[in-house]
């Protein structure tokens, strides 16, 4: 689960990579080679998952993650990259039941920085431009014009000054881009609505040119400082910024049924990587861990649609992973995938049994049609178990999202983050209430130890019933919605930024 509010490590848009995943091997002739296997059948794909498993399969992601000293498995860490090489040999040791691929991409992460401005020596106020490039850097400020979006905005004199330009109309990425080509040393971005923001230029490169060092400020203050200079004073600029900014690869891994309608195929997955901070055993290990077991235990049964497993990364660093493989898929592929379900984190200590709001009766954002059965499926399957539930927001905060923004039905489950158990939650599922409902997340003492195995298992089997249900038949979804796949107006980054609670591009 990824922070709500991006600080510190922050997101980047995954750079394209070659070999993405090849399309699925089908028509290859292997229908037969599954015909013999029993139909997947519920009640026995449940019983099959066992807390024994489960265990073994998280200690051995703790173990990955503890081998090294960063005890980690932050994307592009030993730790993650030996998870996705545990991952894989797994999933091939099924008897060919899996087509199983790795699917490289790489992205920029601005690991951390800092930035401070003064104004004839006076400190002010300021904010961080992600990818802003380092620099230190004193120079007369000149007043950029209008939105600072066209390169006749720019004046001859900015010339070895720092542009002071306006937000709005474009993104800042443009805004520090043109300053650049114009001559400037730095840029400072003032806001056009009250306080100060901290955004993004965007991961570089940019056709119209290098960055230059840039940092926002308020609106008050800007406003003031533009005034000051038309005046006729000269007001000097003083930035101080230093970043760093890192490529790095990874790896998703797919796995893919070799048997089953392709045109019909259910989708599910669960995040690989962590933060820094700790394992990432609950956040993700448990997603990762239960639909590895199910995938595991399904290489039983026939199946009548296809399954596709991923395990995504980088879903910490703004859902990567998931967003780079949906991004990646050819028109049709993406068409096919009738239900998407999300798993990331399934065993917290403190938990709650939540649901996907797909109904939009909770928090009244409504999934893609067919999200609302699958929410109503996961309830049944809690009533069923003597079970209480409650909803969790389609917020936007797992690797759902580009699924949801495709018009793919989704759903899944959730025991909890960050967010405090209420005395309602506490009556309804017991633990304690006024703690986080995962006080391990994003720290050091997200393991094993503090895992809760009932949540975990109940989960789990959840998870067990959803794929032998959709692996069966989809009929109790209402029918595709293929209006939204590809063909309809794509989001707007900026919106698509801000569901994701990253920083503005603009
Ligand atoms: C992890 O794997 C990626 C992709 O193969 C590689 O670029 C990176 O260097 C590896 N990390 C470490 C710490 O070896
Ligand atoms: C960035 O973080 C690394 C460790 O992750 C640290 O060594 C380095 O000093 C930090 N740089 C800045 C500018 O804070
Ligand atoms: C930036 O330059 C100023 C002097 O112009 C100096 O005081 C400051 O230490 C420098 N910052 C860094 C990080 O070198
Ligand atoms: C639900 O959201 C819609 C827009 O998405 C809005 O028009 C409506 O007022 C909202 N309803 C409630 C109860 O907040
Ligand atoms: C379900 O919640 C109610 C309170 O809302 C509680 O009385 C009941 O014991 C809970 N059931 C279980 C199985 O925890
Ligand atoms: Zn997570």
């Amino acid at each position: 689960m990824k922070f709500s509010l991006a600080v510190g490590v922050l997101a980047a848009a995954a750079t394209a990579s070659a070999a993405a995943v090849e399309p699925r091997g089908y028509g290859h002739g292997h229908g037969d080679k599954w015909k013999h296997l029993p139909p997947v059948n519920s009640w026995k794909l449940q019983k099959s998952i066992s807390v024994r498993a489960l265990r073994k399969g998280a200690q051995k992601l703790q173990d990955l993650a503890f081998r090294y000293p960063e005890k980690n498995r932050l994307m592009g860490s030993n730790g993650h990259n030996d998870t996705v090489k545990f991952l894989k040999k797994e999933l091939e040791s099924l008897g060919g039941y899996y087509t199983v691929k790795l699917q490289p991409f790489s992205s920029l992460v601005q690991s951390n920085g800092s930035y401070a401005l003064a104004i004839d020596g006076t400190t002010m106020e300021s904010g961080a431009m992600e990818y802003s490039p380092s620099g230190n850097v004193s120079a007369p400020l000149v007043v950029v014009s209008n939105f600072g979006c066209d390169q006749s905005d720019y004046p001859a004199e900015l010339a070895g000054n720092i542009a002071l330009i306006s937000r709005g109309t474009c993104e800042f990425g443009l805004k520090s881009a043109l300053a650049g080509v114009a001559g400037a040393v730095g840029a400072i971005i003032y806001n056009n609505i009250p306080g100060i923001i901290q955004g993004t230029l965007g991961a570089p490169p940019r056709p119209e040119g290098d960055y230059v060092p840039t940092l926002s400020i308020s609106q008050e203050d800007g406003l003031a400082l533009v005034e000051q200079i038309t005046g006729g004073a000269t007001v000097t600029g003083s930035l101080d910024i230093a970043t760093t900014i890192e490529t790095f690869y990874t790896n998703n891994v797919i796995a893919t049924t070799n048997h089953g309608k392709v045109e019909t195929t259910l989708a599910l997955g669960a995040h690989t990587d962590s933060v820094a901070a700790g394992p990432g055993i609950n956040d993700d290990g448990s997603g990762t861990i239960g639909i590895l077991e199910v995938a595991k235990q399904l290489a039983k049964y026939k199946v009548k649609n296809a399954v596709t497993f991923g395990f995504w990364s980088g879903e910490e660093e703004g859902l990567l992973g998931s967003t780079y493989w949906v991004e990646h898929l050819s028109p049709t592929e993406l068409a096919n995938i009738r239900a998407y379900l999300n798993f990331d984190m399934i065993a917290s200590p403190n938990y709650i049994h939540a649901i996907y709001d797909g109904d939009g009766s909770a928090f009244n954002e409504t999934g893609p049609a067919g999200s609302a059965e699958i929410e109503h499926f996961f309830e049944k399957y809690f009533s069923s178990n003597g079970e209480n539930f409650t909803a969790t927001a389609f917020d936007g905060r797992s690797d759902y999202l580009a699924f949801i923004e495709n018009g793919i039905p989704a759903g899944g489950t959730f025991t909890g983050a960050e967010q405090i158990k209420t005395p309602e939650e506490e009556a309804m599922f017991g633990g304690t209430a006024g703690e986080a409902t995962d006080p391990n997340y994003h720290g050091a003492g997200d393991t094993v130890d503090n895992l809760n195995f009932d949540a975990f298992e109940l989960h789990a089997k959840g998870i067990a019933a959803a794929v032998a249900k959709y692996a069966t038949s989809f009929e109790s979804l209402p029918p595709k919605d293929l209006e939204k796949r590809g063909l309809a107006a794509p989001l707007g980054r900026s919106r698509m930024r801000r569901r994701k609670g990253l920083k503005p591009l603009q």
